[in-house]
């Protein structure tokens, strides 16, 4: 078995997951949070929630405790824009920013790194800054596909915006870590570029309210005018809530040390969100990706290609003969199918049939291919519409910061809850098999079948 290893720009080796959220400090999501979660915001947790897919974070009680109070917060995720178009596996963050700009009614910064792909690709891939440019525009697109509230959202390309209190921000952590933490942290070194080693501050920066008062803090205190006539924010700050992979959170575990260590300035921690990796359509041992050599479902695939691909390419935990499949059955924790309708097939009972006749051998492997080429047709049929859709004036107005957002916020009547048995099994000790466990036997037989 590879040894596990994830850092922001390699993710190898089968992951243990509770492993890697001790090892990053960070908590694992349980029935308790998810039942204060449905309580405070009276919105149903997300499929992905119950599941255990977002599966761990820090501190997201706060941000429950400040909307609980009627106060604002905001959402702040991003995009390495270094390829023409994003994968599934990119999907898995936005779609769930966009759950939970709809739950908290939240205003949301998607910041799209440009600076840090050219940092860290354009030596190797010849490109220029101007190229990676051009894809956060192309990559937008895919983000905003995923139905985003332009009232409620603002994109921005780093290269663009780095300037003004978003700068002032990244000055001060940049000037708040040594070299040998950013090496400790990060595992870059002397051998990186100067832009390698500044990049992390960068990516922390929007994290706290004021690099963006213009936006977030439209009635709060500001200084008197600088000579220039600008402002600068003195108020108090609001509370940020990062989603993202799990990969990324190094950069927040450095936001959360600066802000701790500026708190007598007002700053705040932000809170972060992670999910697990969709695993790559080769097999569990590798994440999606766009780099690497693994089998990918990009955002344009046509269905004839989804087809394919995953008839091709997508590991399966059935068995070598129909026979063996039938005594066997097929094992749902190395099935790549069955991994990825735990994502889109929302319904439990639905996957839960499926678990147990996949599981007991009465469903056959293509049997399984099949129902998860539908779910992921439809999903990827579903954004390519909602692509089709955006106009260069709906693309500008997401990168236009001088306009009106919409603060408002939705009452919401209470929902029922359910018993506390219920919200016990949801979270990271999900049953992800669905109760559809194999016996002694079957265990004995596949334990000689798989090496990861
Ligand atoms: P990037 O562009 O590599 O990835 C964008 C987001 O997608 C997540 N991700 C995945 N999630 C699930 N399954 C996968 N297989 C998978 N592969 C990638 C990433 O974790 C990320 O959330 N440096 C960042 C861009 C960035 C950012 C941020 C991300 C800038 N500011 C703030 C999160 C929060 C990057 O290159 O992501």
């Amino acid at each position: 078995m590879t040894e596990q290893v994830v850092t922001p720009w390699k993710v190898e080796g089968k992951i243990d997951y509770l492993k890697l959220i001790e090892r990053f400090g960070c908590d694992p999501i349980d029935g308790k949070l998810i039942k204060r979660f449905e309580k405070v915001t009276n919105v149903k947790a997300h499929p992905w929630l119950r599941r255990g897919i977002f599966f761990s974070n820090k501190d997201l009680n706060s941000i429950l405790d400040d909307y609980e109070k009627g106060k604002q917060i905001y959402l702040y995720t991003g995009r390495g824009p270094s390829s023409e178009v994003m994968h599934l596996g990119h999907l898995i963050p936005f779609m769930f920013t966009k759950y939970l700009q709809d739950t908290f009614d939240a205003i949301l910064v998607i910041q799209m790194s440009d600076d840090e792909k050219f940092y860290f690709k354009g030596n190797s891939e010849g490109k220029r800054v101007e190229d990676y440019n051009r894809l956060t525009y192309e990559n937008a697109k895919d983000i905003i596909a995923c139905g985003f509230n332009v009232d409620k959202t603002y994109i921005f390309s780093n290269f663009k915006t780095c300037g003004g209190d978003l700068y002032q921000n990244t000055v001060r952590v940049l000037n708040s870590v040594t070299g040998n933490k950013i090496k400790a942290i990060y595992g870059l070194d002397l051998d990186c570029t100067n832009g390698q080693l500044v990049w992390p501050s960068f990516q922390c920066s929007p994290a706290y309210s004021n690099s963006f008062p213009d936006i977030l803090h439209k009635d709060g205190k500001y200084s008197d005018e600088l000579p220039d006539g600008s402002k600068s924010y003195v108020g108090e700050h609001i509370r940020c809530l990062v989603p993202m992979a799990i990969d990324q959170d190094p950069y927040f575990r450095m936001a959360r040390d600066f802000a701790d260590r500026y708190k007598h300035q007002g700053y705040l921690k932000p809170s972060t969100i992670h999910t697990k990796f969709l695993v790559s359509l080769g097999g569990i041992g590798a994440k999606m990706s766009s780099s690497g050599n693994e089998p990918t479902l990009y955002l344009n695939d046509t269905m004839k290609e989804i087809k394919s691909k995953v008839n091709k390419y997508a590991y399966s935990g059935g068995k070598e003969t129909l026979e063996l499949h039938k005594k066997y059955g097929g094992n749902l924790n190395v099935d790549v199918s069955y991994q990825y309708l735990l994502y889109f097939c929302d319904d439990d009972l639905v996957l839960r049939d499926i678990a147990h006749k996949y599981r007991s051998g009465e469903m056959l492997s293509g049997e399984i291919k099949k129902i998860m080429i539908e779910y992921v047709s439809k999903i990827i049929q579903e954004h390519q519409d909602s692509k089709s859709k955006i106009t260069p004036e709906i693309l500008r107005k997401f990168f236009t910061r001088n306009r009106e957002f919409d603060y408002s916020r939705k009452e919401r009547s209470e929902i029922e809850l359910e018993e506390d048995s219920v919200y016990d099994n949801y979270g990271v000790g999900f049953d992800r098999e669905f109760g559809a466990k194999p016996s002694e036997e079957v265990l004995e037989y596949e334990s000689k079948l798989y090496t990861f």
